[in-house]
C-alpha cells in the first residue's frame, strides 16, 4: 500500500473529525516507532559532525566515571563552543550586523530545579559556563550583554576576540549584499527574509546564513537530568537581538522527573511556542521523546495555519527522557533531523523525522 504523506494524512484525519481533542490535533497523530531505550547514563547532542562526537566522548567520560549530568553537558557544550571552525556556536560563530559576535546560552539542572542563562555575551568563548555561573553564583536566571561579560570577568574569564577570519570574511560578504538579507524592513521584505533572502541572492551568500545552535542533554547514572543550549544566534542579527537559546522553556527545558528538550533553528518561533517546555510537558503526559518532538513541529505548523500563513520555520527539536529514550524532529520536510547519542553501547547517529 502506498503510504499517505504525513501532512495529507493529517488533513484527511482532520476532515474525518479524527483527533479533534482539546489538546490539539497533533495529540492523536500516530508517529514513527520510538527507538528502544538505551538505558542510562546517556548523553546526546543536536550536532552530528566530528566535533559533536568529540563533545559526547568527553561528556561520556564524566558520566561513565559516575559524574553528574550537569558536568557532562557543560563539558560537551564547551567542546563545541571552542571549535573555531563551527560558525554557529561560541568562538568562530558568525557575528551580528555590526561584525560583533554576541553569544547566547542556557543551562538547566533538573536535580536542583535551577537554571542560568546569558544573552548577547561578547568576548567569552564558553557562554554555557558563564550561564552556569549565573545559575550557581547568583540568585538570577538571565544576565545580558555587558552585565554578563562583567560577571565572567569577575570570576576570572579573559575577554578575547571571538571573530575568526572566516567569520569576518563571511560578514563582509553579507554586508555587501545587505539589502536582501538584513533584518530591517517592511512586511514584504521580511517575508522574503524569512524565506532565506529571495532567489536573487547568490548561493555563496546563502551558504553561511543560519540560526545554528547546539543542544547537549544528559541523564546520569543516578537518573538526574541536565541540559545546555548554546549559540552565536542568528547570523547578521540586529545587535542585542536575543534568540530562544537563553530563554528557559524555549531553547531548553529540563524536568528531573520527566526528561529534557532543546531546540535549534529560528529562535523567534521557538520563543513564541515555548517549544522545549511543550515537549517536556508532552513527555510528562506519556508521549515518547520522538512523539513529543513531532508534536512540537505540528503545534507550530498549526499555529501558522490558524492565522492563514503557509510559513514553515526551520527548526529542529531533540529530547530525552529519564529512561534513556530519545527523539528528534525537524521542519521543513527534508531538513536535517539527526542527533548524535552516546550510551553504554557506543556512539551513534540517530535519524528522527522531518515534517512540514
Ligand atoms: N536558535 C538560535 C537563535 O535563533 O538564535
Amino acid at each position: 500500500m502506498k503510504k499517505m504523506p504525513r501532512r495529507r494524512f493529517l488533513r484527511s484525519a482532520a476532515a474525518l473529525g479524527l483527533g479533534a481533542t482539546a489538546a490539539g490535533r497533533w495529540a492523536q497523530v500516530p508517529t514513527r516507532t520510538p527507538p528502544p531505550g538505551r538505558g542510562i547514563p546517556l548523553v546526546l547532542t543536536s550536532h552530528t559532525n566530528d566535533t559533536g562526537r568529540e563533545a559526547l566522548g568527553q561528556a561520556w567520560e564524566i558520566l561513565a566515571g559516575g559524574g553528574t549530568a550537569l558536568d557532562a553537558v557543560e563539558r560537551g557544550a564547551n567542546v563545541i563552543e571552542l571549535d573555531p571552525d563551527d560558525t554557529s556556536v561560541g568562538y568562530g560563530g558568525l557575528p551580528n550586523a555590526e561584525g560583533v559576535v554576541q553569544l547566547d546560552a542556557s543551562i538547566m539542572d533538573g536535580r536542583t530545579y535551577s537554571a542560568g542563562a546569558v544573552a548577547a555575551l561578547e568576548g567569552i568563548k564558553t557562554p554555557s559556563s558563564v550561564a552556569r555561573l549565573v545559575m550557581e553564583r547568583t540568585d538570577h536566571v538571565l544576565i545580558v550583554g555587558p552585565g554578563a561579560q562583567r560577571l565572567a570577568v569577575d570570576f576570572g574569564y579573559r575577554v578575547e576576540n571571538l571573530l575568526t577570519e572566516r567569520a569576518r570574511q563571511a560578514w563582509l560578504r553579507w554586508r555587501e549584499n545587505l539589502s536582501e538579507l538584513d533584518d530591517w524592513g517592511p512586511p514584504e521584505h521580511l517575508a522574503r527574509r524569512r524565506r532565506g533572502g529571495g532567489g536573487e541572492v547568490p548561493p555563496h551568500e546563502r551558504a553561511e546564513f543560519h540560526y545554528g545552535t547546539t543542544n547537549v542533554l544528559a541523564v546520569d547514572a543516578k537518573g538526574d537530568i541536565a541540559g545546555v543550549t548554546t549559540t552565536s544566534g542568528l547570523s547578521w542579527k540586529i545587535p542585542y537581538r536575543v534568540g530562544d537559546s537563553p530563554i528557559i522553556g524555549a531553547g531548553l527545558y529540563v524536568d528531573n522527573s520527566v526528561g529534557a528538550a532543546g531546540a535549534t533553528g529560528r529562535g523567534e518561533d521557538v520563543i513564541k511556542s515555548c517549544a522545549s517546555y511543550f515537549i517536556v510537558l508532552r513527555m510528562k503526559e506519556g508521549r515518547t521523546p520522538q512523539q513529543a518532538c513531532e508534536d512540537a513541529v505540528e503545534m507550530i505548523l498549526d499555529r501558522y495555519r490558524a492565522v492563514g500563513l503557509d510559513f514553515v520555520p526551520p527548526e529542529k527539536f531533540v529530547a530525552l527522557n529519564k529512561a534513556g529514550q530519545y527523539g528528534c524532529a525537524s521542519m521543513p520536510s527534508g531538513s536535517d533531523c539527526r542527533l548524535t547519542v552516546r550510551h553504554q553501547g557506543g556512539t551513534e547517529t540517530y535519524e528522527g523525522v522531518s515534517l512540514g
